[in-house]
């Protein structure tokens, strides 16, 4: 799970005939097919599958901890409380298939038939995220290596290693089973792969396939060597098994090809999983994973562009909702597919694996719940239903305590199903519209955090902080990939852009060109796609765009002036001293004195290019200076916004489609507010219409344009 600004890492079939192979991405591993695998169990009867609901409220529920005799009254307060889908079975393998090649179902198949019956749908998880200790003991090769050459052990979860060819067979035989039983069963309505991918593996195996892999990309060693520079410190390399895994201080290009092999890799781990899916399951069925936010332990839009559906855990850990960071991390989530997402877990108040686990306060958790919704989440899930008797998550918030009965939550989480099944009909079939686009990169971020210069850069800061600048003025903005067309959009932001491929430049120039405004924010257009400095200086290939480039960067220890078009402040982090070359290109800001090297130098520059722009941002702006410099991006792009600026405290999210505009205003601010609304509108939760609204602090409103 991923906490606001916590980084936690979780310790804790097509049927195959004979041989398979799966090669993605140039990874070629071998999946040859379980010699144990047994005859599909039966599958569940088909029937049509009763409709289902537009929003979904939905827990996680542990039913092989607990009585069979115990089931019913924990699904009929689940039903009371309007929530109409468990998730399931994604830590039951030893429940599952209890020794090797016995697989057990039954129970599976009638906790699904109980949930049933009091209207709640499920979503089945994979379990291959806790293996059983019989598969562990008999394949010790399946467990993970650490770094520093520790195997895990039983005990605790996510101790497989995600490259490992037994693992994968053994999980794919597992997954394979439960589709072929489930896929066409009428209260199944998605899969979860797996729980939160994270940990990688450093053994003998995988550096193997890490050298095939770079061997895949790079064709011949003297390619390798001259992307690498590897000329530098005597690294040349002459065969492929002398090339190292290094994750921290190596060659820039070493680490960022490790990172690339880690994300092809869980993305062929999950295809593994995910083809036995699709070809025994309905296609009304959708396949996801849940990730997590922020967490970059791999590329997100490498593994999510196989699922049909993006789904994250939204914790906010110790502390209360940051509105402006969650709703970029729910941002970024809906650009992995560009489409409406689920949260597939959130926190019942609290968690237990912060330093110090307080509650959201009375109210927080429906405000929060309908956050999510208005950034484009379609279901809110709790984690989890009813405490554990034992184990790692005693303390964890949930919605039932040990002894089976509601905590105080529970009303406010039954508050939010009467809305949902109120709200859903005017939500159904619509989704965010942006005409904004913050660009964020994998290869950007990890290329900075391995050198950030001054330690107090912190990429995902600086993008969030242009993020929340730019969403207070236009409601909504997209986050998304700057591999993507971008042609809808009127303004694109893209932070801290260090890494810029060939095919991302032509991308941006083309942008530009055809009439879009692009700002570069600092340390952009640094490197090329091996992790190497670009020929130019930055913004590398944009520069010639721009008419203008970075001439010197300077990380600071002390604050440096910068003034001009978006007022006064200090630039305190990072400083680049920006250069003219081309007559049309004008100074928006410019440095006051400090070091010698800055003073009186551009900070920021900008270049009309027909109907688009080109900008670059070489200083940090202080809030008021961004709050400014928005303003100007959204002005000279001629960006609108459903509403604008709001009272302090006040959010507004829109969601569109099928004919209809919904706006969801939520007041996370201590002060009552009253918005005046632009037009009448019908108020979908408090009935009637309405042409003004008062918040109280986490009042929401639901409305629907007349
Ligand atoms: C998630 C995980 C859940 C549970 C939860 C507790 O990271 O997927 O299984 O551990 O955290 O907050």
């Amino acid at each position: 799970m991923v906490g606001q600004g916590l980084a936690r890492k979780v310790v804790p079939d097509l049927r195959l005939s004979s041989g398979f192979r799966a090669v993605v991405c140039g990874v070629a591993l071998s999946l040859a097919s379980g010699t144990n695998a047994l005859p599909a169990q039966t599958p569940t009867r088909a029937s049509a599958p009763a409709p289902q609901p537009p929003l979904y409220l939905g827990t996680a529920w542990y039913p092989e901890q607990w009585p069979e005799s115990r089931w019913d009254a924990d699904l009929a307060l689940m039903e009371q409380a309007g929530i109409r889908f468990a998730r399931i079975g994604e830590f039951a393998w030893s429940r599952l298939e209890p020794s090797e090649g016995h697989y057990d179902l039954d129970w599976l198949d009638r906790a699904i038939r109980a949930a049933e019956k009091h209207h709640i749908f499920i979503v089945i998880g994979t379990p291959s995220a806790a293996p059983p200790a019989w598969l562990t003991q008999t394949y010790p090769e399946t467990l993970r290596v650490e770094e520093d050459g520790r195997r895990a052990e039983h005990g605790n979860r996510q101790q497989f290693n995600w490259a490992n060819p037994k693992y994968r067979q053994l999980a794919r035989a597992m997954a394979e089973k439960e589709a072929v039983r489930f896929g066409h069963d009428p209260n199944v309505i998605g899969w979860q792969i797996d729980n939160e991918y994270a940990n990688e593996s450093y053994d003998a195996g995988t550096k193997k396939q890490f050298q095939d892999w770079l061997k895949a990309r790079y064709g011949t060693l003297d390619n390798l060597n001259t992307r690498w520079t590897t000329a530098y410190w005597s690294e040349t390399y002459q065969k492929w098994d002398q090339i190292p895994i290094e994750t921290k201080y190596g060659n820039p290009g070493l680490l960022l090809s490790w990172k690339r092999f880690v994300s092809d890799t869980w993305r062929s781990y999950q295809m593994n999983q995910l083809q036995v899916i699709r070809a025994n399951a309905d296609k009304r069925q959708f396949i996801t994973t849940n990730m997590m936010g922020w967490f970059d332990a791999y590329d997100h839009y490498t593994v999510s562009q196989d699922l049909d559906l993006a789904s994250w855990d939204d914790y906010v850990g110790e502390g209360h909702l940051n509105p402006v960071y969650n709703g970029a991390t729910h941002d970024l989530t809906r650009g992995f597919l560009r489409k409406n997402f689920w949260v597939m877990e959130t926190q019942p108040g609290f968690v237990n694996w912060a330093k110090d686990n307080n509650s959201l306060d009375k109210g927080e958790v429906r405000a929060m719940a309908w956050h999510d919704i208005g950034h484009g989440a379609d279901a809110v899930s709790y984690w989890q239903w009813r405490s554990d008797l034992n184990g790692q998550e005693e303390y964890h918030g949930t919605l039932i305590g040990a002894d089976g009965t509601p905590v105080p939550l529970y009303s406010e989480v039954s508050q939010l199903g009467q809305e949902f099944a109120k709200a859903g009909p005017a939500l159904e079939g619509t989704g965010v519209v942006s005409q904004v686009a913050v660009l964020q990169s994998y290869d950007s971020r990890w290329a900075i955090n391995w050198q950030r210069h001054n330690q107090a850069f912190d990429p995902v800061q600086n993008l969030v902080a242009y993020y929340g600048a730019v969403r207070a003025l236009t409601n909504t903005v997209d986050i998304v990939s700057p591999k993507v067309d971008l042609k809808q959009y009127k303004l694109v932001v893209a932070p801290a852009l260090n890494v810029i491929s060939d095919d991302v430049a032509k991308n941006l120039i083309d942008y530009v060109q055809g009439g879009g405004n692009l700002v570069l924010g600092q340390r952009s257009g640094m490197k090329d796609d091996d992790n190497g400095l670009q020929p130019e200086r930055q913004p590398g290939p944009l520069t010639d765009l721009l008419g203008g480039r970075v001439d010197q960067y300077y990380a600071l220890l002390n604050p440096v002036p910068v003034s001009g078009a978006w007022g006064s402040g200090d630039t305190k982090v990072w400083a680049e001293l920006l250069s003219v070359k081309n007559p049309e290109t004008k100074v928006l800001m410019t440095y006051g004195k400090s070091n010698g090297w800055l003073d009186g130098q551009p900070a920021a520059i900008t270049r009309k290019v027909g109907k688009g722009s080109i900008t670059y941002i070489g200083a940090d702006l202080n809030e008021e200076q961004m709050a400014a410099a928005a303003k100007w991006m959204v002005q000279m792009s001629g960006v609108t916004a459903p509403f604008g600026e709001l009272p302090k405290g006040v959010d507004l999210y829109e969601r569109q489609g099928a004919g209809k505009d919904v706006w969801i205003l939520i007041n996370f601010g201590e002060a009552p507010q009253t918005v005046a609304l632009p037009a009448s509108f019908e108020n979908v939760l408090a009935g009637g219409d309405t042409q003004s609204v008062t918040l109280n602090r986490f009042d929401v409103v639901v409305l629907k344009r007349k």
